[in-house]
């Protein structure tokens, strides 16, 4: 390890922006290998550099983004429940849950019979946003949690589900912040991660921030964590379902 993650100004602010909040990026070499810009982007988000890997926080003045009926196009919030397999009744941990783009619909279908939704963020202003939006929709199967960068606040095995959506590629310490995911998921359980494919699209965050398939699958199973083979979820999206090594299958 090498300590604290480094701040990486980057030019973010000269891209073009999209409706979805973010800006495209100019290919690199490596997600691994990419080298800090000059630069700064207020707008955007923040751009950080950990062990040669950039991580990208999403900025929450731009959470309507995430809202956008465009969004809701591009990634199906019911095609990503029907491939977490999100039933009623089930507790299901949607962590970098941001504004609630898919713990609103998830709540809807686990809420039914008694379900919850436990929707963690590290930002308290996506918490807030997201605490406004369940009043005005009058739900009460979610619960909005503070989160930490590698650490959940949620029992051992307490989860049936756990969602990680457009978060990866955010992480600064994947391998101990999936540990936790590891130790949440209730044997049996299924999670998936859900992501940006690794390679230039119309919009997204930056390349040099996104997590190919099969580096999602090594941090993983570095985790105790077995994947399937990553699925495509719209066009600029792959998910990875998972459960706990040792398990023949998640249910
Ligand atoms: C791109 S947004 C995606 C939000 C939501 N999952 C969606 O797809 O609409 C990523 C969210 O993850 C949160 N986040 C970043 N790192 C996190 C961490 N280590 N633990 C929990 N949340 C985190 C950010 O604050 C942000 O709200």
């Amino acid at each position: 390890m090498s300590g604290r993650p480094v701040l990486v100004c980057r030019d973010v602010g000269a891209r073009a922006r999209t409706a979805a909040g973010f800006s495209a990026r100019p290919a690199v070499p490596s997600p691994f290998r990419a080298r800090p810009i000059r630069g700064i982007s207020a707008e955007v988000g923040v751009t950080m550099e950990h062990e040669h890997r950039h991580h990208h926080k999403f900025n929450p003045a731009n959470a309507a983004r995430l809202l956008s009926g465009e969004r809701a196009q591009m990634l199906p919030p019911a095609d990503v429940l029907d491939l977490l397999d999100a039933r009623p009744g089930q507790v299901v941990a949607d962590v970098g849950c941001g504004p609630g783009f898919f713990a609103l619909p998830l709540a809807e279908r686990v809420g039914a019979q008694g379900g919850r939704v436990l929707a963690c963020d590290t930002a308290p202003a996506m918490l807030d946003i997201l605490r406004r939006r369940v009043a005005e929709a009058g739900g009460s199967a979610i619960e909005a949690l503070q989160s930490e960068e590698s650490g959940l606040p949620l029992a051992d095995a307490s989860c049936d589900r756990v969602l990680l959506a457009c978060l990866l590629h955010e992480l600064a310490f994947p391998e101990a912040f999936l540990a936790e995911v590891s130790r949440v998921l209730r044997p049996g359980g299924r999670g998936l991660a859900l992501d940006w494919q690794a390679r230039e699209t119309p919009v997204g965050p930056p390349l040099a921030s996104r997590v190919a398939p099969d580096t999602a699958a090594a941090w993983l199973a570095a985790a105790g964590l077995v994947a399937a083979p990553a699925v495509d979820v719209g066009p600029y999206a792959y998910g990875i379902v998972f459960h706990r090594s040792g398990e023949m299958r998640a249910q």
